[in-house]
């Protein structure tokens, strides 16, 4: 017999009916489906798969998650002080920003968006930098500080081997980038050669970061018992204090720090297989249809770079079947990467709203005069797809507040996935405390970990350095 909470964590995973009047119909589609559901059993089994990654990836031994060291060993203390650059690279637009800093309070930003084309993102990686190089050097002689010497914090949101705090090897490329020449790089020497070719500032990358790290510290600032930093948006992943004793990769001479942010790189869980249990035709078609194929195989679950994808390929093996549209299959629908995961959070809306304006201008994009069923149907997929993401993001969430083992956390969360979806954050709150019943936590949104975190990691970076050098 199931025990009264594992029963309670099971009804509450499981979505609502598809409401058809054809029986049969129903019944096929929800079968179809039936891969894409999760029984509480499961969400326990993947839990238990999470938490063994986690602790190999944590004694560097052969695991999905690299749990990387970020070399942060502390938190904002109001104490940060002074001009900082910071980039942030991980998404289609790269910014450039000046953030001042007075007693950890950020008191002047200015912000300037890039756009970096497709061309830049998939090949050879020198005219990636040249660009990075030239979008900060148009920056920072509009703002006349060309002549300044100004340190930077590179938010660049990839995983990486953190050598030390200004050293970060590129593992593998993931959501739109592929410059297959920059893997083993450290992508700070390859910006600070950039720089120095063009000769026309003096900028010193003195820190680089990712943004879930960026997060954490931005959180940190607002609530001091910040200490996860999570994203869910175009990519997903999520970083932790950890306690630095337990982390046995470790370059630079200790210091006696007493905590650590890890990285954990939570995209690439199950890339060895562990997760296989759960995986779908539509995750393996969605796989076959990404940029970097078999890498990144919890992320293509979860994120908004790939969620949408997973829903069209659902709908086109329904509308093949018979099942969804009166008509063909529509040409726009058969190519992949054409249903927006924003797509689903409109829909959503309506489910949530109990209309369907949204799926209908949706559709209208493929041409599609939806019916009735129709609309509950593609609903019904939105929701499924959706469920499923918040529940693999909850148990990961609930198992890294069972690792930790602190009184209370503050989970400051980021992401255009996270902020535009109707219903991840009420799942999330109600799936993570199913999950860790005796664990308090508070999912906190955060705005620009990714902009403003690069400055308080440049900032703590230049007291580390200070402190060090006042020690000798
Ligand atoms: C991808 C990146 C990771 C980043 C995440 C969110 O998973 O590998 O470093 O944190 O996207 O942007």
């Amino acid at each position: 017999m199931m025990v009264p909470t594992e029963r309670a964590l099971h009804e509450a995973i499981q979505v609502a009916p598809l409401d058809l009047p054809d029986d049969v119909k129903r019944q096929k589609i929800e079968n179809l489906l039936a891969q894409m559901r999760l029984s509480g059993a499961t969400a326990r089994k993947i839990q238990k798969v999470f938490l063994s990654e986690m602790n190999k990836g944590i004694h560097q031994q052969d695991s999905s998650l690299q749990m990387e060291n970020t070399y942060i060993p502390e938190l904002p203390d109001g104490t940060e002080e002074g001009l900082f650059l910071a980039l942030d690279l991980g998404g289609t637009n790269f910014r450039v920003l000046l953030l001042e800093l007075v007693h950890g309070v950020i008191v002047r930003e200015d912000v300037k968006k890039y756009h970096i084309d497709a061309h830049l993102r998939v090949g050879s990686g020198i005219p990636l930098f040249e660009y990075l190089a030239e979008c900060v050097s148009d920056f920072v002689i509009s703002e006349g500080l060309q002549d300044v010497e100004l340190a930077l914090g590179f938010t660049f949101s990839f995983p990486m081997i953190q050598h030390s705090l200004d050293v970060g090897i590129l593992v593998t490329w993931t959501k739109s980038f592929n410059c297959p020449d920059v893997v083993g790089k450290d992508c700070v020497a390859l910006l600070e050669e950039a720089l120095e070719r063009r000769g026309d500032t003096r900028v010193k990358v003195v820190a680089v970061l990712n943004d879930t790290t960026g997060t954490l510290l931005q959180g940190a600032t607002q609530d001091p018992e910040t200490a996860i930093g999570l994203i869910l948006g175009t990519g997903s992943n999520a970083c932790y204090l950890e306690r630095a004793d337990k982390v046995e990769h470790w370059e630079p001479e200790r210091h006696g720090e007493r905590e650590v942010i890890i990285d954990i790189e939570w995209g690439a869980f199950g890339d060895n297989g562990v997760l296989d249990f759960i995986k779908t035709d539509f995750d393996r078609q969605n796989d076959a249809n990404s940029l970097l194929v078999s890498s990144f195989t919890f992320e293509k679950y979860i994120s908004g770079k790939y969620l949408g994808e997973v829903v069209r390929c659902i709908l086109v093996k329904l509308s093949k079947d018979g099942l969804l549209f009166t008509r063909e299959t529509p040409e726009s629908l058969l190519i992949p990467g054409n249903f927006l995961t924003d797509y689903i959070s409109l829909i959503e809306q309506d489910t949530v709203d109990g209309g369907s304006t949204n799926a209908k201008e949706v559709l209208s994009k493929f041409n599609i005069i939806p019916d009735e069923d129709d609309l509950k149907i593609i609903q019904y997929v939105c929701e499924v797809a959706s469920n499923r993401a918040a529940l693999l993001v909850s148990i990961c969430v609930a198992t890294l507040l069972d690792h930790m083992k602190r009184e209370e956390v503050t989970i400051a969360v980021d992401g255009s996935l996270y902020k535009h979806h109707p219903r991840l954050q009420s799942w999330m709150k109600q799936y993570i405390s199913l999950l860790t019943p005796a664990r308090k936590f508070k999912l906190m949104p955060t705005q620009d970990g990714s902009g403003k975190g690069a400055a308080i990691v440049a900032a703590i970076a230049l007291r580390l350095k200070k402190r060090l050098e006042s020690a000798k």
